[in-house]
């Protein structure tokens, strides 16, 4: 069976989010710098996008750069800045015409005055599309998406009694975006390391050791079917247990 024909059986996830991680163990073992994991990984990315938008759905986030990324060598930051400014550069043409509609998540005033201009240009030239919404987190994380929202409910004087779970969600980087059905994490780690940390309250997290590079459209499809096997219960109980 194709992934297409498997697909077609599937309950799709309306939003799926991803930890691209292992970049850097994917390049090491073949004895290259860190830098081709996440040339490799960028292309994989390219290849996992055009699978989002075959398999219909709808919301894809990736984590491509945290807030503390920052404090990785001088070289590999600057290497990360250019393949965003290179991905826009090549794909965004491709990208627009595949229907994808390009967001960032996270702050983009720390980086550079061209790159930002670049992404807010993207950001408008795609804003009409509707087939895949894709959220870049870049300079994102999740404790300073959280404090932002705090610092903004603050300046708009909003009284204790109204803040609620949905104000907040309002005043985060996802406002408006459903929250991640399916977190996939790849490389194996298990842990959260400050993504999505609010929106993930009832995700279900699908963790692989397959490094991002080598993560492709067949273990996509694998992610989906676990997601399919989930029971979500959201705290309550399962329809059979009720009875
Ligand atoms: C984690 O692997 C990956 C990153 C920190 C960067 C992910 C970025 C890309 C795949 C590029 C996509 C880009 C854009 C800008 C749209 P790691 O380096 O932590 O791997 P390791 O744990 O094996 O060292």
């Amino acid at each position: 069976m194709s992934p297409i024909d498997k697909v077609s059986n599937l309950k799709i996830p309306q939003h799926v989010a991803i930890i691209m991680d292992g970049n850097g163990r994917w390049a090491i073992g073949r004895g290259l710098p860190r830098l081709a994991g996440h040339r490799a990984g960028t292309e994989n990315l390219r290849r996992i996008i055009t699978a989002s938008v075959e398999f219909g759905i709808r919301h894809l986030t990736i984590y491509a750069f945290s807030t503390e990324n920052w404090g990785r060598p001088r070289e590999e930051v600057d290497g990360l800045m250019r393949i965003l400014e290179d991905v826009i550069d090549r794909e965004l043409a491709e990208l627009n015409k595949e229907g994808v509609r390009l967001r960032h998540i996270g702050r983009l005033e720390r980086l550079d005055p061209k790159i930002q201009e670049k992404v807010l240009e993207a950001i408008d030239l795609t804003k009409n599309n509707d087939r895949l919404n894709l959220h870049v987190a870049f300079n994102y994380g999740g404790r300073d998406e959280i404090v932002c929202a705090i610092q903004k409910i603050l300046r708009d004087a909003v009284s204790p009694e109204a803040v609620t779970a949905e104000l907040v969600s309002k005043y985060l980087f996802t406002a408006g975006i459903p929250d991640p059905d399916l977190i996939i994490r790849t490389s194996g780690e298990l842990r959260i390391s400050n993504f999505l940390i609010w929106q993930a309250a009832y995700s279900e997290w699908y963790i692989t050791p397959t490094y991002w590079p080598d993560f492709d459209k067949g273990e996509y499809l694998k992610a989906l079917e676990a997601f399919n096997k989930r029971d979500r219960r959201y705290g309550g109980l399962s329809e059979n247990a009720k009875e």
